[in-house]
């Protein structure tokens, strides 16, 4: 019998009580649960509105609970309603006269919206760690290469020479940047919904900021229509985990173009790579492909969550349960990607001397002449015009800067000198870029050390 069958003459039908049940899914909110239902009977005690003896029993029952979940001895029914009934259920098994009055003052709409912010918000410290020691070991990489010059692309063109861990640390930055959206959502999801009631709070006079201190909340929702219905840090906290799952997907991307034949930038360790059934030769990049592939889903996440929360009217309705198994499955795909991304990311080797020479192609230093005109008096659209030739004389002649004949350049310009392969020389053209958040080792040290510093404050 249902826990609310007083109103109904027959049992629901089976079909339609595994249609509508989320225990299958909202199980894993079993300790939040009853977290919220320990800190709930405690202000019902203080207030006066149960008394001490069927607190005791409740947090006894509760206390069980939790021990024999966790042991095994109790395992959740796959015909409950969902985790909020099956508990409840539960605790009046052991305690029938104590538990039946757990409920007082509390509906599972408040009750559901608390829940699934504890949850959230453990999570979201899981990740966040996560996330550190992935930025720590881009730190530990970058640090090996402040002075490996690699080509920097745009348009994926050859374009301008960079060093790799300039390279490695725009990836810093990105998971940087998302742990404190991360914290940012922290913010505004810590606070109480519980004393919503179903939506319109109760007569009781419940305590609700203390509700909110037991459970380390800074605050109560201040509206109780909006604190049954919110779920907005549910859509920005899949929001965060989408930004990260695109942040890895492209880095997953680089890292298969990477350990590519035609780049050999890098090589994954074999154990963070995998084979083929067919072709004897391969190394595949599995991981970071997965990853990129799972980026997707995550990402859909998010429309699903507006799409299902754009039409209802307020307060609470059942659409809302959809909510969970959408942040559910991205949560558990950031926290299936990062340490395996972060570990393939530890253990691969890095090819310098590959980078090396694919930067000494592609005219790469080509701004770099056009500007050693500019230093020379020329304006930069005249400078860059003439650089334009050369490159073309070069391709023309099988030839690259480094190697055009100084003739060549004074023909086109009287202002060359043989200072010039010095001035395009790739490790000038990385050095002399030592403007704050650019590639060379010293900005770059610099850099690290200013991410090193936000990351140890965390
Ligand atoms: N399992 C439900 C959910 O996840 C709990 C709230 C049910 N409330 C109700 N009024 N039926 O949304």
């Amino acid at each position: 019998m249902a826990l609310w069958a007083g109103r109904f003459k027959k049992e629901i039908n089976e079909n339609v009580n595994a249609f509508n049940s989320s225990i299958s899914f909202d199980a894993r909110m079993y300790k939040h649960d009853i977290m919220g239902s320990i800190a709930h009977a405690s202000m019902l005690c203080k207030q006066g509105i149960i008394d001490e003896k069927s607190l005791k029993d409740i947090l006894t029952g509760l206390d069980e609970i939790l021990n024999d979940l966790e042991t095994g001895k109790l395992l959740f029914d796959p015909n409950a309603e969902d985790i909020h009934m099956f508990i409840e259920s539960e605790l009046t098994k052991k305690y029938p006269v104590s538990g039946k009055k757990l409920h007082t003052a509390r509906s599972r709409n408040d009750q559901v919206a608390l829940d699934l912010r504890l949850y959230t918000r453990d999570e979201m410290k899981d990740i966040k760690q996560m996330l550190i020691d992935l930025i720590n070991v881009i730190i530990e990489q970058s640090l090996q290469h402040t002075e490996t010059i690699m080509c920097g692309y745009t348009h994926l063109q050859r374009a301008q020479p960079i060093t790799f861990a300039h390279h490695l640390m725009a990836y810093a930055q990105m998971f940087y940047r998302d742990i404190t959206r991360i914290d940012d959502c922290y913010e505004r999801m810590n606070v109480s919904p519980l004393g919503s009631g179903a939506l319109a709070t109760t007569t009781y006079p419940i305590d609700r900021e203390f509700v909110a201190q037991q459970l380390g909340m800074s605050g109560i929702c201040e509206n109780s229509l909006d604190g049954v219905s919110d779920r907005d840090y549910a859509i920005e906290f899949a929001n965060a985990l989408a930004l990260i799952m695109m942040h890895l997907s492209r880095f997953s991307e680089e890292m298969i173009l990477w350990c590519s034949w035609e780049f050999k930038y890098i090589e994954l360790d074999d154990a963070y790579a995998t084979g083929s059934s067919i072709m004897p030769q391969k190394k595949n990049p599995d991981i970071a492909e997965l990853v990129r592939g799972k980026s997707a889903r995550v990402i859909n996440h998010v429309s699903s969550l507006l799409t299902m929360m754009k039409g209802l009217p307020l307060a609470y309705n059942k659409d809302m349960q959809e909510d969970k198994e959408a942040l559910f499955d991205a949560i558990d795909q950031v926290k299936l990607c990062l340490p395996v991304f972060t570990d393939m990311l530890k253990t691969m080797k890095v090819n310098t001397q590959k980078m090396r020479e694919f930067a000494a192609k592609g005219f790469i230093n080509a701004t770099d002449c056009a500007d050693y005109l500019v230093k020379h008096g020329k304006a930069f659209r005249d400078a860059y015009k003439t650089t334009g030739e050369l490159v073309a004389y070069c391709i023309d002649h099988d030839l690259v800067l480094e190697t055009l004949p100084l003739e060549v350049y004074q023909a086109h310009d009287k202002a060359f000198d043989k200072d010039i392969y010095e001035a395009i020389a790739l490790e000038t053209c990385v050095n002399n870029r030592v403007v704050d958040g650019g590639p060379s080792p010293e900005a770059v040290k610099k850099q690290i050390q200013k991410m090193q510093k936000k990351v140890g404050a965390l």
